[in-house]
């Protein structure tokens, strides 16, 4: 019989400090950056997004969403034996943040035998990065490898953001979201498709890195909006095809797409192209901002916990980001 990963519990966590545009532009004037609710909302169809208290670090919101994906699966801590981590905001340059994720669970549990030694490790793919760690969860899963995973996303981007470029700061948010997906004889995943290409990694970067006790090159986001936009609405469109075909299932199979929430023009062009109704797509970017790896996740939690997505449906999870990344997920819920 074929061994199979399936979703058994989401989580999110959400920081309490909620901006809207108008609190954001308020803040913005006073460094004499000017924006409006008006543009943000007919660009990127943002209306909020929240950040994280300055003391406040990923494996924190990370540790807030596992817990609840956990409770949501009726498992506890002891019962994981793979963690993985998508983030581009780790806590610290190494130990991975799964790491610290991990003990901070091991500290909170009755008992913490399995978790404690289970293998733990981030992955690095920016936005598509959720996508990524469901992938390889779910390949360590079918190979036995793994039995029951906490894949996690989770993201503090506004510690990269230049508050005096208008251009990215009021794109983004934080917070994450968390997933427990363990093996099952049904689907669960039904097919995968992720791609990288290096040549466009000047597009969407923090060029910055540590050397000699010093940062080199700068340690904040830097982005050409208009060639992202570009390649995720081509490249959002063809994973989709790709993991629909390696399913054997149709545009019509897909009962929700969740896009990466980074702008609803993106996430709504994607769904044109896949001859979806807008109904079917899931839109959280309204309410978080681009929280990066962490949005897919997030987006997943809040329409399961609303009632909108119910056991049995057909998701198309679908992540593009710095890499440049991108790359889908085709799942029965
Ligand atoms: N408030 C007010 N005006 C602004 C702002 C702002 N926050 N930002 C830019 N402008 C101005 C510009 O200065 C420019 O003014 P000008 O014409 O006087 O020079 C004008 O608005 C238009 O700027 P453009 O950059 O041409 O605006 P565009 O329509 O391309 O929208 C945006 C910019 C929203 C970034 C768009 O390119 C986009 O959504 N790109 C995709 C990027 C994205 O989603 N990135 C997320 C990370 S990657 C990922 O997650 C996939």
């Amino acid at each position: 019989m074929r061994r199979y990963s399936r979703i058994a519990g989401t989580g999110s966590y959400l920081p309490p400090r909620r901006l809207t545009n108008a609190d954001l532009a308020a803040e913005l004037a006073a460094r004499d950056v000017e924006t409006s609710d008006d543009w943000i909302v007919e660009r990127t169809g943002i209306r909020a997004r929240h950040f994280a208290a300055p003391d406040v670090c990923s494996s924190d919101l990370g540790f807030e969403a596992a817990k609840k994906a956990l409770q949501a699966a009726g498992r506890s801590a002891s019962e994981i034996d793979l963690i993985i981590v998508a983030t581009s905001t780790p806590d610290m340059v190494f130990p991975s943040t799964a790491c610290i994720l991990q003990h901070k669970l091991a500290q909170s549990s009755d008992d913490a035998r399995g978790i404690a030694g289970c293998p733990a490790f981030d992955v690095q793919a920016v936005c598509s990065g959720f996508v990524y760690a469901l992938s390889v969860a779910d390949a360590m899963i079918q190979t036995g490898a793994a039995n029951r995973a906490l894949v996690i996303g989770a993201e503090v981007f506004s510690r990269i953001l230049d508050f005096t470029d208008r251009t990215t700061c009021v794109l983004f948010g934080d917070g994450a979201g968390a997933v427990v997906l363990e093996a099952s004889d049904t689907p669960g995943i039904l097919a995968s498709d992720l791609h990288a290409d290096g040549k466009h990694v000047g597009i969407l970067c923090v060029p910055g890195n540590v050397s000699g006790g010093q940062v080199i090159g700068s340690p904040l986001l830097t982005m050409d909006g208009q060639a992202v936009f570009k390649l995720a609405v081509g490249v959002l469109e063809d994973a989709a095809r790709a993991t629909l075909a390696k399913a054997n299932l149709t545009d019509a199979d897909i009962d929700w797409l969740i896009p990466h929430q980074a702008n609803i023009r993106i996430m709504q062009s994607t769904a044109k192209k896949l001859k979806l109704p807008l109904s079917k797509l899931i839109v959280t970017v309204d309410q978080h901002g681009n929280t990066s790896a962490a949005s897919i996740p997030l987006a997943l939690d809040a329409s399961v916990r609303s009632g909108k997505i119910k056991t049995g449906d057909t998701l198309m999870l679908e992540g593009v980001g710095g890499g440049f990344t991108w790359g889908a997920v085709l799942l029965t819920l």
